[in-house]
Formats: C-alpha cells, structure tokens, sequence
C-alpha cells in the first residue's frame, strides 16, 4: 500500500517549498516567483523557478521540475520512500509505522549493506597473508596504502565461494548476493549453486554521491582476459548513471573536472594531486553522465587515450558534452597512451603541462583534421580548410568565429574574408542538413503513428506539434488547477480520446482519483510517478498557469479530440507528400 494521502497532505502544509529547497539553491524573489541557479544543470543565468503559491518548481533550461518531494527524489537520488522520510524529519513527522509499501526502499537498503560489507571484506584481504601478492601488484603500481585506502580498494581470494561464505556468515542470503551481482548462479545439475562473480581480483568500489557502495570493478593481477569484471545493472546501480570518483571529485574541484576513461587513470591522477579526477568507465558518455558532471563543474578537461579508440571516444564525448553547455578542453596526451602511464612514466608534472596547454573544443578539432593533409600541397591545404570551415560553422559565438577565421587566415595564408563567406555559405548548409534531417525524423515517428507519441519518444519539434497532442496538453494542463472542470465533461472525454501514452495515463489517474474523491495536487500525485513522468507533469502544471483557465478553452480542447477522433482514419501519412504532411503539423491560427 502506498503512504496515506492524509500524511502527504499534511507533509505538503508544513513544509513549504521555499525551505525545502533553499538550502540547494540561493533564491531570488522575482514578484510573485522565486528564482535562482537551477542545481540539475550548469547555467549562468537563473531558469530555475519557484512557484510557493503552487508549492511547485521548474527549471526553463533542463525542463526539470516537480514539488518539493521529487525536488528531493532528484537532489539526493532517492527513491520515493526514501525522500518522504528525509521530509518527514525536516517536519517533525513521525512516518506512519505502516500502511506503506517500503518493501523495494528495504531491499534497497539492504543491497547497499551488502555492498558496504562486500567492500570491507575485500579491504581487509589487502591486510591478509592472501592478499599480499594483491598489494605487491598495487605498490608496483605506485598505488601506496593512503591511496587504497581513499579508493576503498580491495582483493578478492582466489576462491569460488570466499565472499559467499563471509556475506552467509553474516546473515546474507545467496539469492540477495545474486540479486546484488555479488555472486552468481549456475542451474547446471537442475539444483542452483552459487559462486561468487568476483575471483582473484582487485576489487574497486564504485561509490555514489551520497557515500554508497553501489558496484564494484574487479582487475586482473597482472595480464588476462577479461581485464575487468564490472557489476551490471541492479536495484541500485545503474552504470549509464554513475560517474566514478566524482564522490570524491565533487568537493576538490574549483569548477573543473578531469574526465578519464578508467579506473586507474583516476587513481593515479589522484595520486598526482589531481583531485578532480573522474572517469566514465569504459562506456561511451551517457547524456546521464553529462548532466551529473554538469552539476558540479562548469569545465570538462577530456583526458581520454591516446589510442584510436581513445580518440573517437573523444569525439562521441564532444557531442554529448556539447548539450550541456559545459566548457570543453581536451587533454593532448603524449608520451604515454593514458594519464596513469604518463604519471608513472615522467610524473605529475607532465600532466599540469599538458592541461597548461589543453586545446579547447575548436583547436582540438582544428588539430584532428590538420593531421589527415599534407599542408605543404595545395590540395592538402584545401582538404584541411574545408573541414576546419565545418569547425567553424558550428560556432554560436561571432567573437570566437572570428578569432579562428583570423587563425586559420594565418595559417593557410588565406583571406579571412574569404573564410568567413565559406563559413557562411557552410552554415546555412548545415542549417538546411539539420531542418532536412528534423523532418526525416518528425516523418518517420509520425509514421510509426501519432498515437505512439510516448515517454522517452522523439518529440516532435515544438513549432509543428500535433494539434491534438497540444489540446491533450492543455487539458491536463487546465485540469491540474481546476478539478472540477473534470466533472463537466466527464462524459464526453474519456481517457482513450488521449493519443499520447503518457497523457492517457495521467488523465486516467486524474479520472481515478477525483472519482474516489482524493486530491490531484502534485504532490499526491508525485507517489505514481517516476521522475521523469513528474518532471515532465511539472511542465503541464507550469505552463497551466499561464493559461486562461476557462471551462471554454477546456471544452474547445474536449472538441479537438471528438473531432481527431473522428477524423482518424484520414491521416495516412505514407499516402501524403512531405509537405502535405507536414501541414499536418501546423500550428492552428487561433493561437
Ligand atoms: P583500460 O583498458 O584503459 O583500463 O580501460 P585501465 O583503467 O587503463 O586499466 P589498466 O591501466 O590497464 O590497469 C578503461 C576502462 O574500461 C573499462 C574499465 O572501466 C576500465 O577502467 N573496462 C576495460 C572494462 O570494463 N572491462 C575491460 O575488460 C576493459
Ligand atoms: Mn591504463
């Protein structure tokens, strides 16, 4: 059973948002509004805003928004349960003793002892006669005491059922430790039998903001295939999610990160004084992943290898970085093929050089393309302008473009002038590219159907949104602030008029819940819904408050959808032309 409504309400009254959330965020009242730095991204401007009238927040910049318990779900990476306990303290509530489903936040917990306890266990192997060959392989390299410490690092026995046997003794079933990833099962004989996932390994915790061990990464002693073992995906870790060491990074850094791509790079960095040393983990960069680093740096410093793979690594992490607004350098490693090798190799020295002069987006770029030509031809000089004019189209700012347009003027001895019209003409090009492309898209999800508009989908961009998916909109939004708007029409609306799955569903638990006669604020809401799913209700709610809010304009709404309704059998898109069909798209006049 879910927490009493009763008890969030009452949670609701006593806390108000303002509190809730200012001790994340420094807040400035604007008229009826508060506003300030939005902490789920980087920004330099306030978009981040408060409503304490409706006890709701969205940010403009990220559409990240909510009421003060999916503020706190988001902040501190809590589960449901989880947050409404950390606000009930705030409020001095005691939570009820029962009547709620904590059954997933429990066994949440109780993965991450087991991890905790995982993790000391394999500590304490360092110490051990078993683990001697473990540190040895440690000190050889330049990983001392102090250093395994901090890391948390461990050894786990060349043993099948070491660790099963220590978590058994301490009151840990094999079928938690399987679901934890800490051991796994084998069904051979028709009887399971168990066996632990990590063997004759240096054992590496992998530990979230909040100070949990949430997996680990196991390494070879020595050379081996696989190198590396890692937890996969479970209750408590999702690796596209985590970004290692940035537990420890987030406090030492003034603003910058260092993003590697292994364990090992971090620690030795670490070891080097580079305490803002992170690493993605041998996956390409998550959008997840950008939006944590973008909480707590304004700079990314890509220090990935120096291999080809390294290289293209780079590139795939430019883009995704490249949404965050982050400032990007790139680390121009030589001498070593990662930053643990050029540490071990010339010393902690060498790395504050290479960042003293780490190219920037533009000048690595710049630097990627001038190693494929021959400069000294004129072909190789045209082959290398030609990629470098594309660098440059992509530049937002004019100061930037011409500070490269005069660099590259100079080193190809060609007119800046003469650049800057190519750069012109090439980006209005990928303008063009970019429109054709966001047609191909909108076309090909249109054509999946409209009606498979979910969560997650490709939106369609906003100037050509489906009249109908806009209606939907506007009558959740309406609904929100005015319930009994519900009633009204109750009959002529019912929840399979809704094309879009995620309004299907809301409308539905609205329908629910005004019928037993609960309330709709978002918070009691909040309990159904995901993160996301309330982040992207938050947005409904916002843009509700600007509206008129009047039972016409929801009824004009009901009547769009009775009329697609009706109409939809007509939509084909494959029979249309692209343009026709993207008439479909088109705004109504009367808005
Ligand atoms: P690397 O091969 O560069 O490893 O892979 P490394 O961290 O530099 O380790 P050393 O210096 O050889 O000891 C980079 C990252 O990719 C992931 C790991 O997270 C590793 O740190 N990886 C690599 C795996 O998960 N599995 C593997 O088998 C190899
Ligand atoms: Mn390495």
């Amino acid at each position: 059973m879910a927490i009493a409504d009763s008890f969030l309400q009452e949670l609701r009254e006593r806390l108000d948002i303002e509190s809730v959330v200012s001790p994340y965020v420094t807040l400035k009242r604007r008229g009826r509004l508060m506003v300030g730095l939005c902490p789920f991204h980087n920004e330099k401007t306030p978009s981040f805003t408060l409503y304490p009238e409706t006890e709701s927040f969205f940010c403009f910049g990220c559409n990240t928004g909510g009421e003060i318990i999916t503020f706190i779900r988001l902040i501190e990476n809590l589960d449901f349960v989880e947050a409404v306990k950390l606000l009930a303290q705030q409020a001095g509530m005691q939570m009820p003793e029962d009547g709620y489903d904590d059954s997933l936040s429990k066994k949440r917990q109780r993965m991450l002892s087991a991890n905790r306890e995982a993790a000391k266990f394999f500590h304490s192997n360092l110490n051990a006669p078993l683990g001697q060959e473990a540190l040895e392989y440690l000190e050889n390299r330049g990983i001392s005491k102090p250093l395994i410490k901090r890391f948390g690092l461990g050894f786990a026995p060349d043993s099948w059922d070491a660790l099963l046997d220590h978590m058994r003794g301490r009151g840990y079933s094999a079928s938690e430790l399987h679901e934890a990833n800490l051991v796994r099962k084998s069904s051979k004989s028709g009887s399971d039998h168990y066996y632990d996932s990590f063997k004759n390994r240096i054992m590496i915790p992998i530990i979230d903001l909040r100070g949990n061990v949430v997996a680990f990464g196991g390494r070879i002693l020595g050379q081996g295939i696989p190198k590396y073992v890692n937890t996969s995906d479970t209750l408590i870790y999702k690796k596209s999610n985590v970004v290692f060491a940035l537990n420890l990074a987030k406090n030492k850094n003034d603003g910058k990160l260092i993003l590697t791509e292994g364990y090992m790079d971090v620690i030795a960095l670490h070891r080097g004084g580079f305490e803002n040393s992170v690493a993605c983990l041998g996956t390409a960069l998550t959008n997840e992943q950008a939006r944590l680093l973008a909480r707590y740096a304004k700079e990314i410093i890509l220090a990935y290898d120096s291999d080809e793979a390294g290289q293209r690594a780079t590139q795939k992490a430019l883009e995704v970085l490249g949404k965050t607004g982050l400032k990007i350098r790139v680390l121009k490693l030589s001498g070593g093929k990662d930053p643990d090798e050029i540490i071990n190799k010339y010393g902690p020295g060498r790395i504050q050089a290479l960042l003293d002069g780490a190219d920037n987006e533009t000048e690595y770029r710049f630097s990627r393309a001038r190693v494929k030509y021959d400069l000294n031809t004129p072909d190789g000089r045209l082959g290398y302008l030609n990629e470098a004019v594309k660098v440059l189209a992509d530049l937002n700012s004019p100061v930037e473009l011409d500070i490269y347009a005069s660099e590259l003027s100079k080193e190809l001895s060609v007119a800046k002038e003469a650049i800057l019209a190519q750069v012109k003409s090439q980006s209005g090009r990928q303008k063009y590219e970019r429109k054709k492309q966001r047609e191909k898209e909108l076309y090909k999800s249109a054509k999946k159907g409209l009606t498979s508009a979910g969560r997650g989908r490709a939106r369609l961009p906003a100037n050509c949104e489906a009249k109908e998916i806009k209606a939907e909109e506007i009558i959740i939004s309406i609904l929100l602030h005015n319930p009994d708007f519900y009633r009204k029409f109750k009959d002529r609306l019912g929840a399979e008029l809704f094309s879009d799955e995620f309004h299907k569903r809301i409308y539905s638990l609205i329908a629910e819940r005004i019928e037993a006669d609960k309330n709709i604020d978002l918070t009691s809401l909040s309990q159904e819904l995901s993160n996301q799913e309330m982040t992207d209700l938050s947005s409904l709610f916002v843009k509700g408050q600007d509206l008129s809010n009047t039972l016409a304009q929801y009824g004009d709404c009901v009547s769009v959808l009775e009329k697609a309704k009706r109409d939809s059998t007509i939509i084909e898109p494959g029979k249309l032309s692209n343009e026709e069909f993207l008439k479909l798209f088109e705004k109504p006049n009367n808005e």
